[in-house]
């Protein structure tokens, strides 16, 4: 393989912005700068399929594209919309940005792309045991893995605690909307990291999402935490390079079925 068939255009489908930049995939460095476009509100299959089509156009792109996308997703549908519009339940994602942009997808779920990243290229690279990545934004992704394999779709932020939904408690958007100090909103948000740790017993949370940049700003309020936490190595990237690597690795394993060439006898 030449440098440029380890490379996939990831992109991450988040509240605010859907950002895709080229990685390549053995290394999960950016090869371009990020390209972000404003989510389209409301966030319609429709809308949202046109924006990803620019991010491909902008890139010229037409291999396969890796999408992180913030709901639950099994092959390939998406089966739950918590922040974005409901015109995405049942939807094929695939067959939508097929005619969309011409180009084959792989979705995953964001927190998933994200906590892939980290396993493969940050702290979790070598973690052995059981790994947790939390999602910080509009909602409180999860993603959980042990040894480095990925439990998909856990969906640990729609947990209720406290008699709420644990996202609309403990959320940034939360945060933001019941304009709560650092130390407010990390308390809360705190109880719930502690609250996962007695269920799971993970040796590391990771912090992913917009909140991963704000680490110092809470850190310090964290302290019922047992768990080693940290902020994601790759901040605010981890979804866009998680899609791709799980772009190119379900092409690997399907390398068969898209290649006419191949023949397994
Ligand atoms: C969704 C999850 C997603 C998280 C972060 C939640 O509302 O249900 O699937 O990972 O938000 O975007």
């Amino acid at each position: 393989m030449s440098n440029q068939e380890y490379v996939r255009l990831g992109i991450d489908f988040g509240g605010s912005g859907i950002k895709g930049a080229l990685i390549d995939t053995r290394t999960g460095e950016l090869t371009t700068e990020r390209h972000r476009i404003q989510t389209p509100e409301p966030s319609t299959t429709f809308a949202v399929a046109q924006t990803i089509k620019h991010i491909a156009e902008h890139f010229n792109y037409q291999g396969r594209i890796g999408l992180a996308m913030p709901a639950p997703v099994q092959a390939g549908i998406v089966q739950k919309a918590a922040n974005i519009d409901k015109s995405w339940i049942g939807t094929d994602v695939p067959a939508l940005l097929k005619e969309a942009t011409g180009c084959e997808t792989t979705v995953i779920n964001d927190a998933d792309a994200a906590g892939l990243a980290e396993m493969r290229f940050g702290h979790g690279k070598d973690l052995r045991g059981v790994g947790l990545m939390v999602t910080v934004g509009s909602g409180l992704g999860t993603a959980l893995f042990t040894n480095g394999v990925l439990l998909p779709n856990t969906e640990l932020g729609h947990l209720h605690y406290k008699n709420k939904i644990a996202e609309k408690w403990a959320s940034d958007a939360t945060r933001k909307k019941e304009d709560l100090s650092w130390k407010k909103w990390a308390k809360r948000f705190g109880k719930y990291l502690h609250h996962l740790e007695k269920l799971f017993y993970p040796e590391l949370i990771i912090i992913g999402g917009g909140a991963s940049k704000k680490f110092e700003k809470y850190e310090s309020y964290l302290h019922k935490v047992k768990t080693r936490v940290l902020p994601a190595y790759l901040q605010n990237h981890a979804g866009i390079i998680g899609a791709a690597v799980e772009a190119i690795e379900i092409q690997q394993e399907t390398a068969p079925a898209e290649d006419p060439e191949h023949d397994p006898a």
